[in-house]
């Protein structure tokens, strides 16, 4: 049995990943100031008591050295997921976010190498690419950051390598591609697209398209995520590298709602709205490094993905 600590547990991504880890049977301990995440996100009924009583929830925020410090002890491996998420809420709030997503992470390297972790694993993001003129993205490519939270993403990126150059520590970070799936939060005006899109389709009132809807996408399940975490926390080629996540493929956000309306059976039309600033065009991941380093391959299409999500989404707003 592993200890792992997930930062950032109580939100969408997270807390999927300490559910898989909970089900095979690790203990997980959850840093979380509970700003963005839920604590209702950390019940799993299903997974019975046995599994459930190795979960530690510690409430505390990553600006506290001493949290950091308590969040690290006696664990084997780190998912650093708890940051301030969103490209246009960088672009709002560039100190707030730089402050969450840059000095917390490196107080918690700091402490996680101090007290000897073996491994932790970044989410980094697709947003380093920036417009990049390469489709697909491939790790080669010199990102070119267009807002706050692509200059953070990339930053602790070069923070994390250098931990591990500089003092050992193992580091992996993984770039992930616009993730969807359950327990993802439709009601913020920062939430992500699908969750937006699902939720004005189930309640009838017509989506938002900023721009011309051509933009495109790699919409990537969080089971493909959390699959690529479970993988990174020991490839022994992975250590000290960066490298995408995703499906390798790509939706525009026309195409997007297409499918979805179809999903659900909607024939409402969107609103186009300007553009997003900071927003990227296209976005599409080469996963030759991640299949190579991990042995990676994609578990849930997109298409599967959102059937699926938008089955969850119903239950929700059914209750
Ligand atoms: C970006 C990153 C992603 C990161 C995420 C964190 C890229 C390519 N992706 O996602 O890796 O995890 O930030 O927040 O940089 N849109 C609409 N209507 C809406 C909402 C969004 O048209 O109601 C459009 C946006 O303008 C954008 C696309 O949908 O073109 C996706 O937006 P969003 O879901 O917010 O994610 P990204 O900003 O692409």
């Amino acid at each position: 049995m592993a200890h792992v600590l997930v930062t950032g547990g109580g939100g969408f991504i997270g807390s999927n990943l300490a559910e898989a880890l909970l089900k095979r049977g690790d203990a997980v301990r959850v840093l979380d100031n509970f700003s963005t995440g839920r604590k209702e996100n950390l019940a799993f009924p299903e997974l019975g008591e046995t599994l459930t009583s190795r979960l530690e929830i510690l409430q505390g925020d990553m600006a506290d050295r001493e949290i950091c410090r308590k969040a690290v002890q006696d664990i084997d491996y780190v998912l650093h997921q708890a940051a301030i998420p969103s490209v246009p809420r960088s672009v709002a709030q560039p100190i707030e976010s730089n402050d969450a997503n840059i000095n917390g992470t490196l107080n918690l390297l700091v402490e996680a190498r101090d007290a000897g972790v073996k491994r932790m694993v970044f989410a980094s993001s697709s947003s380093v690419y920036g417009n990049t003129p390469t489709l697909p993205k491939v790790e080669t490519i010199t990102p070119n950051p267009l807002s706050p939270y692509a200059v953070q993403k990339l930053t602790a990126e070069h923070y994390f390598r250098i931990f591990y150059e500089l003092y050992g520590l193992e580091t992996v970070c993984l770039r992930y591609f616009n993730v969807f799936g359950p327990r993802q939060d439709p009601t913020s005006e920062y939430s992500a697209v699908i969750p937006k899109f699902i939720k004005a389709l189930l309640t009838n009132t017509r989506p938002t398209i900023f721009g011309d809807g051509e933009q495109s996408r790699d919409f990537t399940h969080v089971d493909n995520v959390v699959y690529g975490n479970l993988l990174a926390l020991e490839a022994p080629k992975a250590a000290g590298k960066a490298m995408n996540l995703a499906c390798g493929g790509r939706l525009t956000l026309n195409e997007l709602l297409a499918i979805l309306k179809k999903i659900i059976g909607s024939d409402i039309e969107p609103i186009y709205a300007d553009p997003r600033p900071g927003d990227v065009r296209h976005s599409h991941a080469d996963i030759s490094l991640s299949e190579e380093l991990l042995e990676y391959e994609m578990q849930v299409s997109t298409e599967e993905g959102l059937a699926r999500t938008v089955d969850y989404f119903k239950e929700v707003f059914a209750r």
